[in-house]
Formats: C-alpha cells, sequence, structure tokens
C-alpha cells in the first residue's frame, strides 16, 4: 500500500516509477492512494490498511508529529513501514527513502550566498510548517545563510509546498520590489507561482533583477527543469522522487533479503550552467522510460489476453463436458424409450392373440350349445334372409372396423342379438363363426387399403382394427399366404 500525502507533478512521477518498478515483482500487488494535503485523510487511510491487515505501507506523511501515532499503531501491528520523502517524530519504520533536506536547505544557502555575494535581501517561501521536509530544509538554508550578517530574509512566509497559495501570499506582500534582491522558495511549483505573481506587479527591468530559486528540478517541462531553461527559475535543487528504490526496498523487507534502513539522496544543483545536459539526458531517460511503459502496456494486454483465452478455453471445456453428458444421458433415454415401446409392442401382440385364441375357444364352446339346441334357427332361415343378414352384419362390422376392441357383444348388441343367437345366424349363413367374419373382413379390407392406397403398413393395420402391426402382418400372412410388405403398391 502507499500512502502519499499530496497529489502533484513530484508525487505523479514518484507513482509513475513505483508502478514501472513493481512490474517487475510479479508477486507484488500495489494499491496508490493520496491524502490530498490532509493529515487527517491520511491518517484515516493507514488506519484501513491496519485493518485491511496489508503486506506494507509506503508512506510520505503529510505532517511529522500528527501522523506519528497512526504509523506507530501500523509498525506495532507487525506490518512494515517504508517512511518515503517525509519523516515522523519517532523511531518506529522500518525504511526511510528521500532526500538529505538538511542538505539541500544548506546547498541553497551557499549557492544564494554566493549569487548576492554575501550582501541582500531575500523573500523565503517555505513548504508545510508540519512536514519534516520543509522544517530540515528550513535548519539547513538557516544555518549557512544566518552566517552572512548582510543578507537579511526580509519576507517569509508559508505556502504549504502549493503554487497558488505561494501566488496569492506574494500578491498580498507589502514589500517594494526594490527591496528584494532574491526569492528561494522550498519547491519549484512555489517559486513559480511567487514570480507569475511578481510577473504582474514588479517592474520588467526589476523582474528580471531577481533570481527565483527552488527545489525539486523535475524531469518536467512546465514545473520543473524546463523553466530553467527557459529562465522563468534562476535555480533548483534536485530532490529525487526515488520510488523504484523504495519498491525494490519493499521487495528485500517482504522476501527477507538484506537492505539499508536509510537510504539517502544527495542534492545537486541544476542552473544555467548544467541544466542544457540534465534535459538531454532527461530526455533520453525518459525515452526509455516510456519504452518501459509500452512493453509493460503490451504485457498487461498479452496477460489480459492470455487470461481472456483461458476463461474462454475453460467455459468451452465444460460446455463440451455439459454436452457430451447430455447426449449420453439422451441416447440413453432415447434406447429404453425403444426398448420399452418394443416391449409394449410386443406385450400387445400377446394380448391380441391370447384374446383371438380366447375368441375361438368361446366359439368353439357356442358351436356345442348350438348343435345341442333344440330347434335350431338356421333350419328356418331361407336364402334370401341370409343374404340380408351378412349385409347388415357386414355393414355393422365396416363401420366399427377401426375400434380394436371390436367384440361379438358389441356387434350382437349393435344387430339386437344374444352372442347365441349371433353364431348361429353368421354360422348359418356364411359357415363361418362371427369372430372369423369379423376376421375375414378386417383382412380383406387391409388387402385393399395395401393394394389401391399409398398408406403403411402401420396405418393400415390400425385403421382396420388391429392394435399391434407385428400381428396385424402375422395373421395377414396367415390369411393371404404372404407377407404384407408384399402387397405394398409402392
Ligand atoms: C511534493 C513536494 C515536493 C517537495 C516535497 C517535500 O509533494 O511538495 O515539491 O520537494 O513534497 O516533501
Amino acid at each position: 500500500m502507499v500512502s502519499q500525502c499530496s497529489i502533484d507533478d513530484w508525487r505523479n512521477q514518484m507513482n509513475q516509477e513505483i508502478l514501472r518498478e513493481a512490474f517487475f515483482h510479479t508477486d507484488m500487488n500495489v494499491e496508490i492512494h493520496s491524502a490530498s494535503d490532509n493529515s487527517q485523510q491520511q491518517i484515516a487511510m493507514i488506519e484501513s490498511f491496519i485493518k485491511r491487515r496489508v503486506d506494507l505501507i509506503i508512506v510520505a506523511p503529510n505532517e511529522a508529529e500528527p501522523l506519528r501515532p497512526v504509523i506507530e499503531k501500523a509498525f506495532d501491528a507487525g506490518i512494515p513501514i517504508i517512511l518515503v520523502d517525509r519523516k515522523i517524530n519517532s523511531n518506529k519504520y522500518t525504511a526511510f527513502i528521500g532526500g538529505d533536506n538538511v542538505e539541500v536547505g544548506k546547498a541553497a544557502g551557499l549557492y544564494i550566498a554566493e549569487l548576492l555575494n554575501g550582501k541582500g535581501n531575500i523573500i523565503e517561501i517555505e513548504g508545510l510548517d508540519g512536514s519534516s521536509s520543509s522544517q530540515e530544509r528550513h535548519n539547513g538554508f538557516h544555518e549557512v545563510i544566518d552566517k552572512y550578517k548582510n543578507i537579511k530574509v526580509v519576507a517569509n512566509f508559508e505556502a504549504d509546498w502549493l503554487k497558488d497559495k505561494a501566488k496569492q501570499i506574494m500578491d498580498t506582500i507589502s514589500i517594494s520590489p526594490d527591496d528584494v534582491d532574491l526569492v528561494f522558495a522550498y519547491n519549484d511549483r512555489m517559486a513559480i507561482g511567487a514570480k507569475e505573481a511578481a510577473q504582474t506587479r514588479y517592474p520588467q527591468s526589476k523582474l528580471a533583477q531577481i533570481p527565483y530559486i527552488g527545489v525539486d528540478a523535475l524531469r518536467n517541462d512546465s514545473i520543473g527543469i524546463g523553466r530553467i531553461e527557459d529562465g522563468m527559475l534562476r535555480a533548483s535543487f534536485l530532490y529525487q522522487t526515488g520510488g523504484a528504490k523504495a519498491i525494490d526496498i519493499a521487495d528485500c523487507i517482504l522476501n527477507n533479503k538484506p537492505y539499508n534502513r536509510n537510504n539517502i539522496f544527495q542534492t545537486s544543483i541544476v542552473d544555467k550552467s548544467n541544466v542544457h545536459l540534465m534535459t538531454i539526458q532527461t530526455k533520453h531517460i525518459d525515452e526509455q522510460n516510456n519504452k518501459i511503459e509500452f512493453l509493460n502496456n503490451k504485457l498487461n494486454d498479452f496477460f489480459r489476453d492470455y487470461e481472456a483465452q483461458r476463461t474462454i478455453l475453460i467455459a468451452f471445456v465444460i460446455i463440451t463436458i455439459l454436452t457430451c453428458s447430455l447426449l449420453w444421458v439422451s441416447i440413453k433415454a432415447y434406447r429404453n424409450s425403444t426398448r420399452m415401446n418394443n416391449q409394449l409392442a410386443q406385450q400387445k401382440e400377446r394380448l391380441e392373440q391370447q384374446r383371438d385364441q380366447l375368441e375361438a375357444e368361446r366359439d368353439k364352446l357356442i358351436e356345442l350349445q348350438a348343435t345341442s339346441a333344440t330347434e335350431p334357427e338356421s333350419n328356418t332361415m331361407v336364402n334370401e334372409e341370409n343374404n340380408m343378414f351378412m349385409d347388415r352384419l357386414k355393414k355393422v362390422i365396416d363401420e366399427n372396423m377401426s375400434n380394436s376392441d371390436l367384440s361379438v357383444e358389441i356387434i350382437g348388441a349393435e344387430m339386437g342379438l344374444s352372442r347365441v343367437q349371433l353364431y348361429r345366424r353368421t354360422k348359418a349363413a356364411c359357415g363361418l363363426s362371427p369372430n372369423e367374419t369379423l376376421r375375414t373382413q378386417r383382412l380383406n379390407k387391409a388387402y385393399k387399403l395395401l393394394h389401391e392406397t399409398q398408406k403403411t403398413i402401420s396405418e393400415v393395420a390400425y385403421e382396420v382394427g388391429f392394435s399391434s402391426p407385428s400381428y396385424f402382418a402375422k395373421c395377414y400372412k396367415d390369411y393371404f399366404g404372404k407377407n404384407p410388405t408384399e402387397s405394398l403398391r409402392n
């Protein structure tokens, strides 16, 4: 976790370095948060890091004292703490990375004293009072400058590291331009803000005479060394951001590798004499960084694509497995259903056969009864009557033929005759039992349908009152001496 105190160009450069370096540590997951120059916000942020039990905190404390208790709390909770750029009033931290701000102040003091030839009036613009970097720059600067009796700090104010605040205060300050020989701000942003204010108030001739000096010397055109090249600032003191170093140390701490607890960057002056060289080198570094970032992004894209393809592949495999299982279940279900259908068809065939056998048995019984009867009705029947009877019988059968349950009882009931009466009269009229007549008529109709229509064997079987096509085929063969397939019209 990274907790930055502010959002500005210097922080952005550091954050970029952090992310770029973190890319080389694939086991590291970095989150960067900013407290927007607000100590309370930063305290709450670190409290939340403690709750989340993060593995390590890199923190630039907005102010040294207000942030002390919460950072100590995190440290006591076993979370390694890397302080960057600014410090706290405590020893409870794991490592520190940053510039030597006392050294920065001293270097500025010496440079300014020389520039002024030991004599002149200075406006001093400090950073946020509670921040260690401002306090240390102040100490270093005054340690040197106070030795020069003829150098006076005619105005001194805090602009909290902010350009706009420096500009605003400079706008309202009541010092005549003639009483100012140099402006020193603790960072370049405030120095530029102060000069912008002066540009609207000071005469052009005077403006050119007052050097504005800052700190940071960022690799940046609008707020860094570009402003030394274009003459807005006279000089600046390099204050390295150290983002990459912070990640290196974090890696050492997390992986139990040796590291230095205090990692101090040296400062150096950047002014007219070397700014051009710095710019060329900076451009080169920027180009390299851009290339690294380009490669990082490409790799990120690649990993994203790879992840997406992996997900698609997994989904594809799952879908294939599901489809195969579904297919297998359906094949099984289909096989079961055909097996059951076959069993059912066989059962139907058996039942139909049994029914016919039963009917035949009953016919035999009736025949016995009929022959033992005293006065057979058939004796009194004349031929014409027989024909009429047969016509009626055939009509009843024809009308009910498709009903596979059509029985001798139903036919008898339709014709108003008992089973025995029906049997006697049918036998007398055509020599066949009613059952045989029914069967014969069914098969003859089937013969006709097979020969004269396009209907299938099953359709014909059902139409003439068989409930099992296979049993129909058997009866057909018995009766006509050939299979129904041979009778198909095609
Ligand atoms: C960035 C900054 C720098 C300055 C440093 C001091 O947030 O204001 O300009 O050098 O912090 O801590």
